[in-house]
């Protein structure tokens, strides 16, 4: 298993932040996400201190749906990144985290009446608008408010990137944003600018998420460059800003070969400066919004093996107390992941395993087939790069609680989410006496 940030192995043992696996899960049991908090501050370190420009502002924007919780979103916004939202409940989030509101975006294809309510009355910074309904509504709102809004507009540059089915977001068909191969796309962009409520500041795109081709995104900002260039030109409304999204691919196997982040960026950063220049684009400043590449590697799961069994079949199973329902992503997107018997780190792998959660579901596999030390009932097992997209889409299948967070850094220990108790489960059924 690749070793992230503060993770390392002592004495057979796994630790991260200078604790060990063995002493958090007797102080906060299992499952337990743990975050390697100084690993977290170095990658948000490193996506600021490399989107850089002397002729642009440049803007990190954080996308929760990642992972947020109140301590993520104080560890953001002492950062000084931006914070994308895409709902209500993370909006809520952030608010009571006390994240200011002009640094959040929100975005979401289908953002209800109470949700742009509660931006509006909230006053945050930014609302990307998705389609031309959703301008009328926002606008009519704004006129009842007396206020005005800063928007960005998602447009959809068709590019292809190579991901998952699931995660690609800029096919021409996508539910996302409206194409700018539409000629009517021209005439939403007017209808904002003409809009006496709604300042049009933008374009915003995203092209998908887990893509190792940096040639994806140069082509993606060269695309949105030209469009931004043919409506300046065509229809003298100035551009100031450009949202490129997220989405840079991470690690989680042997498989997976990211670029450097810092390199691409600087890279990213001198194209836009060049064509805004050699164009004469009244461009001012650029947003990234990276969800997983900022937080995924920082985040392990750590598990106690419950049962070991071998079928008539010949297979070699490694029963967990967690599964599927805090990481959804083997079984959604047939993700793959790396793992140690964490108690037993030194120790020569022997065996073949295939690692199962304790779900209901023949489908709740964690890894397939890995080789391990010969485990045994109450080992720990820790799987690695779960920061992102696990905690944010866990659920409560089969009534299990949700595991506790827990953030480690220079030897200390801090809960961030406690671990829900079975009366959370029943926390909003209602007794019906007939
Ligand atoms: N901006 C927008 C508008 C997005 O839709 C997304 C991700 C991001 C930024 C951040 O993308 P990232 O840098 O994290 O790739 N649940 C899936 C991933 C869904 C991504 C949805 N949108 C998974 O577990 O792989």
């Amino acid at each position: 298993m690749k070793l992230f940030g503060t993770m390392k192995i002592s004495d057979n043992m796994v630790e991260v932040g200078g604790v060990s696996a063995q002493s958090l899960a007797e102080e906060y049991g299992t499952p337990l996400y743990i975050i390697d908090e100084e690993q977290f501050k170095n990658t948000i370190a490193d996506f600021k201190y490399n989107f850089l420009s002397n002729q642009l502002k440049t803007n990190v924007i954080y996308a929760s749906k990642a992972l947020l919780n109140l301590y993520v979103a104080n560890i953001i916004d002492e950062s000084g990144l931006s914070l994308d939202v895409v709902s209500g409940g993370e909006l809520y989030t952030a608010l009571k985290a006390g994240f200011p509101a002009e640094r959040i975006f929100f975005h979401g294809n289908n953002k209800l009446v109470k949700e742009l309510q509660m931006a509006i009355e909230s006053n945050v910074g930014t609302i990307i608008v998705d389609n031309e309904l959703e301008i009328e509504i926002l606008s009519d709102l704004l006129k009842d408010y007396k206020k005005s809004q800063r928007v960005l507009l998602r447009v959809n540059p068709g590019i292809d990137a190579h991901t998952h089915e699931y995660i690609k977001t800029s096919k021409n068909d996508s539910k996302f944003g409206v194409s700018i191969f539409d000629e009517d796309t021209i005439e939403i962009i007017k209808r904002i600018h003409d809009d006496e409520y709604l300042e049009f500041k933008g374009l915003h795109c995203h092209i998908g998420s887990q893509i190792f081709q940096e040639d994806s995104f140069l082509k993606e900002s060269e695309t949105m460059l030209e469009y931004i260039s043919r409506i300046e030109k065509e229809e003298n409304i100035h551009v100031e800003e450009l949202n490129l999204g997220g989405g840079f691919g991470v690690y989680y196997t042997e498989e997976d070969k990211p670029f450097s982040i810092s390199e691409f960026l600087k890279k990213l950063v001198k194209f836009i400066e060049d064509y805004s220049k050699n164009n004469g684009l009244h461009l001012k400043q650029i947003d990234i919004e990276p969800g997983r590449s900022l937080i995924n590697n920082s985040g392990s799961t750590l598990y106690t093996i419950g049962g070991i069994k071998r079928t008539f079949g010949g297979k070699n199973y490694i029963f967990v107390d967690g599964g599927m329902t805090d990481n959804i992503r083997p079984a959604l997107y047939q993700a793959e992941y790396e793992g140690i018997i964490a108690n037993k780190a030194e120790e020569k792998p022997a065996v073949k395993y295939t690692i199962a959660g304790k779900c209901c579901e023949s489908g709740d596999l964690l890894i397939k087939d890995i080789m391990l030390p010969k485990a045994g009932r109450n080992d720990l097992f820790l799987i690695n790069s779960t920061g992102a997209y696990n905690y944010s889409m866990s659920s409560n299948y089969n009534r299990i609680e949700k595991p506790a967070m827990v953030f480690v850094m220079n030897g200390e220990s801090k809960l961030a989410v406690r671990r829900e108790e079975y009366k959370d489960l029943i926390a909003n059924d209602i007794v019906i006496n007939d």
